[in-house]
């Protein structure tokens, strides 16, 4: 009888240990630097991919008409301004902020001396984050890169392996032992496959579908790329964990009962995420996406050797940006970008089909089908042009209060079924510049004037709140 008593105390004693030294649900927002930094010219910082195509290139004025850039943005590298910032995040209740580190502040000219200066930003910001409470998760690259080196073929020249190599090298040997998070890159498809793709459009000199497949190229030397620095975090022998960023739209067909439908939306499905999610997980591109190459860009040959390196170095956890399916009709050829205009509902949002179920499906997948490896919701937002108007001083945005409600509510219920879900971050905490949008696209939980500066927080903010405070800890 003792005994038994001795025992159940100690069971107690070990169970309280465990679950003091587990980490605690990550609740967060997420910024990237070129959409909210602004001060583009200060503390040394060099031109930057992002800077040259809003800057020189003028590329919003193709998009809306109109020429905007990210020289302001929302003022976020201004210390003034971020405190006032990390005041709301504190409001808000989370405890981690997902934002990216700029390499053309870090290293200016893309592979030579390092900006003292803007590492010291960068030390400051992590400190003031942390003594408010607050985890930096720390993307590396979130599309933008030093313009010289835009001017040497970016992800087209051979060289850009090791020239991110390099700079992410200074990152970690600088910030590896005070972040716990990194991310390497953040969604190689929209990199590559959407927003070049669409920047092409009018100059491309291949057809359409050789072209696409071109850009496999560039996306094969980034998964390099990011397998280098993950085995280089490994090596480190870091006690934090580093991961990637994909964007996940799993791909359903516009009518169920039509079989050309359903087969658009498999092939759909293989190129968005099968051609990262494969490669990652099972060290090899799906067949489906080896024929097309093979058709289309028969110079593409992955080595044995590669893949290898690719599959051994697997991220410590996966970030999804979640924000809608891909809708998909069997005329469309999934070499291109027409599934971003399949739409069937009435009110549309800024960023697709508003169905959270597909969130818990791809979430469900990941567990069954890919190993169930560490995930976080890196992204899931969404906006409508209807209502993020200010009147009388509130930001009333029911439809985006209920989006992020019902999304929250599907990832839950998949971790409750077994997935290593553990964190979610809404996309964005602040209205910002949404790149080929320019400031037309309102995204955040606090509404931004952009001629002030001023913020307000929406109801949504509100409303996340409370799911933070009712869902802190499980
Ligand atoms: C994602 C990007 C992010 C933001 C959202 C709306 O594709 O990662 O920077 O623009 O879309």
């Amino acid at each position: 009888m003792k005994n038994k008593k001795l025992f159940l105390l100690l069971c107690l004693a070990v169970h309280f240990v465990n679950a003091q030294k587990k980490q605690p649900f990550l609740w967060g927002v997420a910024t990237a630097a070129y959409q909210v930094d602004g001060n583009y010219q200060v503390d040394g910082k060099g031109e930057s991919k992002w800077d040259f195509l809003t800057n020189k290139v003028g590329i919003t004025q193709f998009t809306i008409g109109e020429k905007q850039t990210g020289n302001v943005a929302i003022n976020m590298y201004d210390r003034t301004q971020y405190l006032k910032d990390i005041q709301l995040m504190k409001e808000l209740g989370v405890n981690a902020y997902r934002m990216s580190l700029d390499w053309s502040r870090i290293i200016p000219d893309g592979v030579g001396a390092v900006n003292e200066k803007a590492l010291a930003h960068y030390d400051l910001l992590f400190d003031d984050l942390l003594a408010a409470g607050i985890e930096p998760l720390v993307t590396i690259y979130h599309f933008d890169y030093p313009a010289v080196l835009l001017q040497k073929g970016g992800w087209g020249n051979p060289e850009m392996e090791n020239w991110y190599y390099n700079y992410a090298s200074v990152v970690i040997n600088r910030f590896g032992k005070k972040i716990k998070n990194f991310i390497t890159f953040n969604e190689p498809y929209i990199e590559f496959f959407l927003v070049e793709n669409m920047l092409n459009a009018q100059n491309n000199k291949l057809p359409e579908k050789e072209y696409y497949m071109s850009q496999m190229q560039k996306a094969h030397r980034q998964l390099i790329a990011n397998a280098r620095v993950i085995k280089l975090y490994h090596d480190l022998k870091l006690k934090g964990q580093i991961g990637i960023v994909l964007n996940v739209n799993p791909a359903a067909p516009w009518d169920e009962k039509k079989v050309a439908d359903q087969k658009a939306a498999d092939f759909q499905d293989v190129l968005i995420n099968g051609l990262f999610l494969d490669p990652l997980y099972k060290g090899k591109y799906p067949k489906m996406a080896l024929d097309s190459l093979a058709k289309y860009n028969p110079t593409f040959k992955p080595s044995t050797e590669d893949m290898a390196f690719i599959g051994a170095n697997k991220p410590d956890f996966l970030g999804i940006n979640f924000y809608a399916p891909a809708i998909v009709k069997g005329e469309d050829s999934a070499m291109s970008l027409k599934w971003l205009d399949n739409n069937p509902d009435e009110v549309k949002s800024n960023v697709g089909p508003v169905r959270p179920e597909y969130l818990y499906k791809m979430l469900m997948r990941l567990k069954n089908d890919y190993g169930n490896p560490q995930v976080i919701i890196t992204e899931n937002g969404t906006g409508f042009v209807s209502e993020d108007v200010k009147i009388n001083g509130k930001i009333n945005d029911p439809l985006r209060t209920d989006y992020i409600k019902r999304h929250v509510e599907w990832a839950l219920k998949a971790k409750k079924e077994g997935v290593n879900l553990f964190g979610y971050t809404v996309w964005s905490g602040w209205d910002n510049f949404e790149w080929v949008s320019g400031y037309t696209k309102r995204l955040g939980l606090i509404y931004v004037d952009f001629a002030t500066q001023e913020r307000t927080p929406k109801q949504s903010f509100y409303e996340y709140q409370k799911i933070i405070k009712e869902n802190r800890s499980f």
